[in-house]
């Protein structure tokens, strides 16, 4: 009898815990004992764990870097020093975010869940929050090793609530699948979590009030590689004033990412030439992760 009871109790908890989940927009969960620890159910849950290897995300390693695959920097540009990004001197709009890829892979769904509810209630941006039909947190693998971040939901994405699912969002997909990747093994978020109104651009006062929505997301997914889809995320990720045609084709750091610029999609779809030029990025980022493109 208290066996049934404990069993519902811990079917309900474990219903609780999936949708924030889902809510997180997470594509992969982790099993361990650590993420399925429910409240009230400490005897069912002092029993072994389920734990399905195969649910286990396995991340391949990645090699050593080869040092020829080094674009030189563009001197004009400041590389973002590692240090920076947890410290005090980063712009002033990240908060104190600990140490980079503190969480193991067990750690990062709960760490997404409550991110994403505290950007469900956000209303830094009086504005947006006002306008916004939901906020639009990230989506994708809590442990990938790729993270893309654009400028800002548009009207698809505020209905969706989920990141680069419109016109845009289907070259970006194309994009990916080109790269012999999928949607769901990279993760990916915005500068800003919400729809600015007539998709206008975000002002640096939004792009700040987010800031620490974001680092969280990077510093909780600790990614080695981040792709800056066109000059909005570029600019606001590394705080540089250069456009993406000098940003391009090399590589950045920020915490411990290597970050690759590239063009927009939606750039892309009114400007179909510069597709070559970011399929150019796409493979010396390929390349650079280890990624064998056919
Ligand atoms: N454009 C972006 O930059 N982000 C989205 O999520 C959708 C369109
Ligand atoms: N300007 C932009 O705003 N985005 C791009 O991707 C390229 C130029």
């Amino acid at each position: 009898m208290n066996d049934e009871v404990g069993i519902s109790e811990l079917r309900q908890a474990l219903r609780q815990q999936l949708e924030s989940y889902r809510r997180a927009g997470l594509t992969h969960l982790p099993l361990a004992d650590r993420v399925l620890t429910f409240p009230g159910t400490a005897d069912v849950a002092s029993t072994e764990p389920a734990v399905n290897e195969q649910a286990v995300v396995e991340l391949p390693k990645v090699p050593e870097v080869a040092a020829t695959l080094e674009t030189p920097s563009n001197p004009a540009v400041e590389t973002v020093p590692s240090q920076s990004l947890f410290g005090e001197d980063s712009g002033g709009t990240a908060s104190d975010l600990g140490n980079w890829g503190e969480l193991d892979d067990a750690e990062r769904p709960a760490a997404l869940a409550k991110l994403a509810n505290r950007v469900a209630a956000c209303v830094r941006c009086q504005e947006l929050a006002d306008t916004r039909r939901q906020t639009v947190f990230g989506i994708g693998n809590p442990s990938a090793r790729l993270m893309f971040i654009g400028e800002a939901p548009g009207r698809d994405e505020d209905e969706q609530g989920e990141p680069f699912v419109g016109a845009a969002g289907q070259l970006l997909n194309r994009i990916i699948k080109a790269c012999t990747l999928t949607r769901e093994e990279i993760y990916i978020c915005n500068i800003l979590r919400c729809r600015p109104p007539m998709n206008r651009n975000p002002t640096d006062q939004e792009a700040a009030n987010c800031r620490e929505y974001l680092d969280g997301q990077i510093r909780i997914v600790a990614p080695e590689f981040i792709v800056c889809w066109g000059s909005v995320a570029a600019r606001n990720l590394l705080g540089t004033k250069s456009s993406v045609g000098r940003l391009r084709q090399q590589f950045f750091t920020y915490g411990q990412a290597q970050v690759m610029c590239t063009y927009h999609p939606s750039y892309l779809l009114r400007n179909p030439s510069a597709k070559k030029d970011v399929w150019e990025d796409m493979q010396l980022l390929m390349r650079k992760m280890d990624i064998q493109l056919p």
